[in-house]
């Protein structure tokens, strides 16, 4: 079967895109990583992609007048790599829903939460401040809502009362780097349905 072309997107540290990176080592892994593009030049993650022989891009929203133009550098660093599913890892900037209507279910993301609840920034410290005894991180298909979209997978973590957001932040961070590959194996296996805005793995 062929593999499932990967762009990954990131705007700082990268260690999902390395979760990933990884996954598409093992060599029965249905995906390849294509290639990395960032946003922000200084992203660590382009330097840990670039070390592992990783093409990598750097499309910097400030070297664009408008949304609609750092849409289009995007999109063309899409079709020179060929992509077939775009992994957002991290990555800080809203896409447009024109941006999204061209790829439909072909965006995915991973989010420290477990969505519906706490979307947005800042999760583990409203977490926290809440008094939640539970947490985790979904990955979703993205849609013009932010942090909206069919989850495809979750994974819970338990908050415990003496957390520290450094703690938490831990937790879920080594369930992410879990379910992010899965999900994408799922997806190239062609074992996601989404129907009536839900997905179910089959
Ligand atoms: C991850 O925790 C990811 O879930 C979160 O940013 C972090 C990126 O870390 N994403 C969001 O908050 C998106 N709304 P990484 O660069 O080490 O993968």
């Amino acid at each position: 079967m062929e593999k499932l072309n990967l762009a990954i997107f990131i705007s700082g540290r990268g260690s999902n895109m390395q979760a990933l990176i990884g996954a598409c080592m093992t060599p029965d892994f249905p995906a390849r990583v294509a290639v990395v593009i960032s946003n922000n030049p200084e992203a660590q993650g382009l330097n840990i992609a670039a070390a592992q022989e990783i093409p990598v891009a750097t499309v910097n929203h400030k070297d664009y007048a408008n949304k609609a133009e750092f849409e289009n550098a995007l999109q063309q660093v899409l079709s020179e790599y060929h992509i077939d599913l775009i992994c957002l890892a991290g990555f800080m900037r809203l896409l447009s829903s024109e941006f999204i209507a061209d790829w439909p279910n072909k965006i995915i993301n991973i989010h420290p939460s477990l969505l519906p609840a706490y979307k947005g920034l800042d999760t583990h410290e409203r977490v926290l401040a809440d008094g939640a005894s539970e947490s985790g991180c979904s990955v979703h298909f993205v849609t013009s809502g932010m942090d909206e979209g069919p989850v495809i997978l979750q994974k819970k973590v338990p908050v415990f009362p003496d957390d520290t957001v450094q703690m938490l932040t831990t937790r879920i961070l080594e369930q992410e780097h879990i379910i992010y590959p899965l999900a994408v194996r799922f997806i190239a296996e062609g074992r996601i349905r989404t129907i009536d805005g839900k997905s179910e793995i089959q």
